[in-house]
C-alpha cells in the first residue's frame, strides 16, 4: 500500500509544547501578554480540532518548573489568562465532554486559581471524550524525582516500567506518540522525559499564536509517514 491511500491514523496521544508567544507579540510591537492571550485562543481552537481528528489525549505545556524566573507581572498575567479559561472557556469544551487533569505541582499557585483548577477538574471527571492534560508548575525531572519518592513512601522496591510509570503525573495514560514544538526550537525543555522515550517529534517554525487546526492535520499527517520500530528494525 502507498502511502497516499494509506489509512490516516490519529495518534492517541499529542504533546505540544506551545512556544513563540513572546516573539510573537515583539514582531507587532506589542507586550509579551498579548502573545500570551492570542495563544489561549490557540489553546482553544487546538483542543477541538484535536478532538475532531479522533486525538484521545492531548496534552499542553502552559507553564513549566523554570517559568518562575520571568517577571511577576508576566507570571501573573499567565494566572489571570489560565483563570479566564477555566471560568469562561471551559464550559463549551466541557460540553464536548473534554476531562481535564493538570500535571505538575500547582500548590505554589494563587489560591483562587488552584480553586479554579479542582473545580473544573471535578466537574469533568465523569466525561468520556478527550483527556486534556494542562501542564503547570511541571518540570520532568521534578516528576521523576516525586515518583522516585512515593514509590519510596510505599515501599516499592526494583519498580518496572510500567509500575514506574504508574508513579508519574500521566499514570493511566499512554506515552505521547507525537510531540509537536512550535517556534522551530529544537529541544525537550524538561518536558516528558520518561514518556518520550519513543514518541516522535515534530517541529514547525511558526509562533504558537499562528499554529492552526490545518497545522495540527499536517504535523499527525507526517507522523502517519513516520516508520516507528520502537528499537526494533
Ligand atoms: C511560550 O512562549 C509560552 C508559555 C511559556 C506560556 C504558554 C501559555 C499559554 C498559551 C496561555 C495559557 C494557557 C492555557 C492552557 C490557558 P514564550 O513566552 O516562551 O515565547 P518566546 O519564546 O517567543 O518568548
Amino acid at each position: 500500500m502507498t502511502n497516499s491511500v494509506k489509512k490516516f491514523v490519529a495518534p492517541e496521544h499529542v504533546a505540544i509544547i506551545m512556544d513563540g508567544n513572546g516573539r510573537w507579540a515583539k514582531r507587532r510591537y506589542l507586550p509579551r501578554v498579548f502573545g500570551h492571550k492570542q495563544g489561549v485562543k490557540t489553546v482553544k481552537s487546538i483542543v477541538k480540532a484535536a478532538d475532531s481528528l479522533g486525538i484521545k489525549v492531548l496534552t499542553l505545556y502552559a507553564f513549566s518548573t523554570e517559568n518562575w524566573k520571568r517577571p511577576q507581572d508576566e507570571i501573573d498575567a499567565l494566572f489571570n489568562l489560565l483563570l479566564v479559561f477555566l471560568k469562561k472557556e471551559f464550559d463549551e469544551l466541557n460540553e464536548k465532554g473534554v476531562k481535564l487533569r493538570i500535571l505538575g505541582d500547582i500548590l505554589k499557585f494563587p489560591q483562587n486559581v488552584q480553586n479554579e483548577i479542582k473545580k473544573v477538574c471535578k466537574a469533568s471527571s465523569e466525561n468520556c471524550g478527550l483527556q486534556l492534560n494542562i501542564a503547570l508548575n511541571y518540570g520532568s525531572r521534578q516528576e521523576i524525582l516525586r515518583a522516585y519518592e512515593n514509590m519510596r513512601k510505599e515501599g516499592v522496591e526494583n519498580p518496572t516500567e510500567e509500575q514506574f510509570s504508574s508513579f508519574l503525573y500521566t499514570q493511566g495514560q499512554p506515552d505521547p506518540d507525537l510531540l509537536i514544538r512550535t517556534s522551530g526550537e529544537m529541544r525537550l525543555s524538561n518536558f516528558m522525559l520518561w514518556q518520550m522515550a519513543y514518541g516522535e517529534i515534530y517541529i514547525t517554525d511558526k509562533f504558537w499564536p499562528d499554529f492552526t487546526k490545518e497545522d495540527l492535520k499536517k504535523a499527525v499527517e507526517e507522523y502517519n509517514k513516520r516508520d516507528r520500530r520502537f528499537g526494533g528494525i
